[in-house]
């Protein structure tokens, strides 16, 4: 890996004072470091021989190698003019330029923005981690048991190179790396995509967002995790909506409990989206496990809190009465354009 390493700096040193002067060395350029038998596929192919613990530190190396040769290439190539010598014809510069469509925010990002900044009014942090999980960060430290059925290969998936590696199932595992770094109190909003092996159907999809909270702190009670609900459900949906707790269970929260806002389609008095029933759940929540905090090192005797996640496709296509999840991911221009008021 070391060695790799210096090889790499050593190529970068030559290509970065590499020149060219006609079209002909710029071709014998590109064949040397990008053609098919080239410099970069070849030290590409020393991935093999890396060691699995640095494979990650090693793809990253020799992408962002790979990404300086073919800029270089892209730089070279308009110094050489590779067009010139064509006429193209007569072009009048005070014409005005023309329109470039301008894109609009993902109703995602909308949602997952105004979530945050609800909870950073309350004094949460905002803090991420990786998408690609150990089993300790996403499941053992929170308290889940090895025969947990969330384990199961149906719901997570597992890296077919290294299966003690997976894909982070909620980003409940920010949190344990959050707490690990036992800096108390502690305050913080997890958001960023999670992955579950689901069916794809209007109401699930194998990857969506979640913004999940943790608070720790001497004395933090029931009392304080509901209030804070409560305050985010009147800045997120309103004044008028009413809100319910309903006991749970969730491994790393006891006790636990999901929230259910009243329906916002009907108002309460039953539909579709509801089920009839006037309610809709929007998150799970809890006060966090002694056994979890015990986990990341903290004193359970000094020490409670409080712990939510939701999802923020549900709470978006609630927002926004948007009656399939799928249309967040195609990206059809048509659906995602209906967002530009609303940012
Ligand atoms: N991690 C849970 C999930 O992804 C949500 C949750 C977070 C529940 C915190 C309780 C407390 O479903």
């Amino acid at each position: 890996m070391e060695q790799l390493r210096i090889q790499i700096e050593q190529y970068e040193k030559e290509i970065e004072n590499a020149i060219v002067s006609t079209k002909d060395e710029l071709e014998a350029f590109r064949i040397k470091y990008l053609g098919t038998k080239g410099l970069v596929k070849s030290i590409m192919g020393e991935m093999k021989n890396v060691p699995a613990d640095q494979k990650k530190m090693a793809g990253f190396m020799l992408n962002e190698f790979k990404i300086s040769v073919e800029n270089k290439f892209e730089e070279l190539k308009s110094a050489v003019g590779e067009d010139s010598g064509e006429i193209i014809g007569t072009v009048d510069y005070s014409l005005p330029g023309d329109d470039l469509p301008l894109g609009t925010r993902h109703p995602i990002s909308i949602v997952q923005n105004k979530i945050m900044s609800i909870f950073q009014t309350l004094g949460f942090a905002v803090a991420e981690g990786p998408e690609i999980e150990d089993d300790w960060h996403n499941f053992s430290a929170l308290n889940l048991p090895e025969n947990h059925p969330a384990r199961d290969m149906q719901d997570t998936f597992y890296l077919n190179e290294d299966p003690a590696w997976l894909l982070r199932t909620h980003t409940s595992s920010v949190q344990i790396r959050e707490m690990q770094k036992g800096k108390l109190p502690l305050r913080i909003i997890c958001p960023g995509r999670v992955y579950r092996n689901e069916t794809i159907s209007a109401r699930a999809h194998c990857f969506f967002n979640q913004v999940e909270g943790l608070y720790i702190a001497e004395n933090v009670s029931f009392a304080d995790l509901k209030q804070t609900l409560y305050f985010f459900v009147q800045e997120m949906f309103g004044q008028d909506v009413k809100v319910r707790f309903r006991p749970s269970y969730f491994p790393f929260t006891e006790p636990s409990a999901e929230m259910d806002i009243s329906c916002l389609i009907c108002g309460g008095s039953g539909c579709n989206v509801c089920k009839k029933t006037g309610w809709v759940e929007i998150l799970g929540s809890g006060m966090v496990h002694p056994k979890v905090l015990e986990n990341c090192g903290i004193d359970s005797n000094k020490y409670t809190g409080f712990a939510f996640g939701m999802g923020v496709e549900r709470i978006t296509m609630l927002k926004y009465d948007v009656k399939d999840l799928r249309l967040f991911s195609e990206n059809d221009i048509r659906f995602l354009n209906q967002f530009k008021a609303a940012y």
